[in-house]
Parts: C-alpha cells; structure tokens; sequence
C-alpha cells in the first residue's frame, strides 16, 4: 500500500487516478480548489489546493505530508487551458497559465523531491501533454506551458541520473473528460474568426471520439507499479500516442507546420 498525493483529483484524468489507486488498496491524498467536489471514497482524503496560490501550494502539500507521514508517488494532474489567439493574448493570461501549468508544478514537484530524496525513494509523475510536441492552434500559453513543464522534467531526469527517485513525464493525447468546458475563452480577434471557428470544431471531435480517463489511470497503476519507470509515456489512441508523434519526430519545421494546419483545417 502505497501513499499518493494526485492533483486535480475531482474530475477527468485525477479522478480516475483516484479512484482505481484507492481501489488497488493504495491511500490517497487528492487535491481540488473546492473539497466538496472530492467524491467520498474509502482511503481518500480530500486536500484544497489552488495552483494559483503559491502560499496554498506550500501549506496543502505539508499539510497533508504531516498527516500521511510520507509520500510515496507524487502525481502533478491538475490542469486547465485558454483558447485565444497567440497575438492578443494578454500578459496576465499567459502567466496565469504558466503559474497553474508550470510553476505550481514544479513547486510541488520540488517539495515531494526534497521529501523523497531524504527518504531515499519515491515517484513523481507530470501530466504533460502531446500539445507539448503537437500544439494546438490558438493555445499558445498551454502548449508552450506544457513544453516547459516537459523540459524542467527531462532536465530534472538528467540530473537525476542516479537518484531511487524516479520522475516520468505522462503526456495525454486526448482524452475524453470535461476539459474543454474549463477551457477560457475570451478576447476574440475578427481576423482570426473562421480559424478559431474551425479548429474548436476539430478539438471537440477529438475529444467526443476520445477515449475515457480509465485508460490514463491504468498507465498510472503500472508507472506506479514499476520497478524502473520509462522516463516519459505517451497515452492516447494508437494514432496520438504512436504514429503522429512517430512522423513527426522525423519531418522538417515547415512540413510540421503545414501538416497541423491543414489536420486543424485553418
Ligand atoms: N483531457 C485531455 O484531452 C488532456 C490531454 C492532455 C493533457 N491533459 C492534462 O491532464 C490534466 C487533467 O485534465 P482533465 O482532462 O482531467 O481535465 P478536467 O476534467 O477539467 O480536470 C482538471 C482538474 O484540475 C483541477 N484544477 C484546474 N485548475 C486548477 C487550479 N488552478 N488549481 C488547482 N487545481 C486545478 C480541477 O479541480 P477543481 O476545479 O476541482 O479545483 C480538476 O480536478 C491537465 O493537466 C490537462 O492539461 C488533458
């Protein structure tokens, strides 16, 4: 039986995270901004935490380690995304969006690593994304966001090297929860409607056909099962999670760009 702290433990991915690691006999500590939307389940403990309150960060987190004794896994989930185009997007929003996606997380990641090295084991797992790799047309501040919590990640696994912490960076394709809906929308540009139009259309297909959270919840039992944990996982339908990132991996700049216009449509 294992301690866990889960992000983000109130809906979608950290939800089913939750739910099959309390299943399996492990003992969760999971984190929402509102601990009314934790569902009661034997052997989780609801925690409030905000990303966006650095202080909150800090006192959740050793909150919950005084009371748990030790941390085991640390999963970085939580997560929200603006749409918007990159030439208006306010300053404010882009750093909201690198505080919540970025520097929360590495907050907490440093927090549970100083715990872990001092323990001399532990697991931390980042929810990146694929929109590190493959962003998405008018989410600049979460795909570049994502691709710096994707880089302090493997920056962190080189300096690792030999650490008994292990850290993996868990990139979702999409996956079908209710992650659009949080998705802010604000300052809409004229030139750029037909293309938002379009590739909105194109992100709400993708995430219809998706398939469930389940599937992100069964990579994390086996990472946390793991005696040695791949550095990075990709999870999604078999055309996200291998065969795009495969091509793309292999193109020029201009092909990739060309290549994601016309899947969007714009
Ligand atoms: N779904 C996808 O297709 C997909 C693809 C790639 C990556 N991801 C990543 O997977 C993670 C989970 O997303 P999801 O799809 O499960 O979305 P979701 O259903 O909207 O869940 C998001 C979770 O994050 C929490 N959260 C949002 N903003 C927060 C903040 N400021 N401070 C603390 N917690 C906050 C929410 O909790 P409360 O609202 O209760 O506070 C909620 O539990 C995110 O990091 C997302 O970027 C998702």
């Amino acid at each position: 039986m294992k301690h866990i702290f889960i992000t983000g433990a109130s809906s979608g991915i950290g939800l089913a995270i939750a739910k099959l690691l309390v299943g399996e006999g492990h003992e969760v500590w999971g984190t929402s901004r509102n601990l009314q939307r934790i569902p009661k389940m034997p052997r989780c403990h609801a925690v409030r935490l905000d990303l966006a309150d650095r202080l909150s960060i800090e006192d959740a987190f050793n909150a919950a380690l005084t009371e748990a004794g030790y941390f085991d896994v640390l999963i970085n989930n939580a997560g929200a995304g603006h749409f918007d185009p990159a030439e208006f997007l306010p300053m404010e929003t882009i750093a909201s969006q690198f505080q919540i996606l970025v520097f929360g997380q590495i907050q907490l990641m440093q927090l549970a690593l100083r715990h872990m090295q001092a323990r001399g084991e532990g697991l931390i797992i980042n929810v990146t994304s694929l929109a590190s790799r493959l962003p998405v047309p008018f989410m600049a501040a979460y795909n570049s966001a994502k691709a710096a919590l994707a880089a302090f990640t493997m920056s962190i696994q080189l300096e690792l090297a030999d650490s008994p912490v292990h850290i993996v960076d868990l990139q979702p394709g999409d996956i079908s929860t209710q992650f659009n809906k949080s998705v802010v929308q604000s300052a809409k540009a004229e030139r750029y409607d037909s293309k938002i139009a379009k590739t909105w259309e194109i992100v709400e297909r993708n995430m219809k056909k998706a398939p469930g959270p389940d599937l992100v919840a069964r990579h994390v039992l086996s990472l946390v099962n793991a005696v040695r944990p791949p550095p990075r996982k990709t999870v999604g339908n078999v055309f996200e999670s291998k065969i795009a990132p495969m091509i793309f991996r292999f193109l020029p700049q201009r092909v990739r760009l060309w290549g994601l216009k016309r899947y969007y449509g714009i």
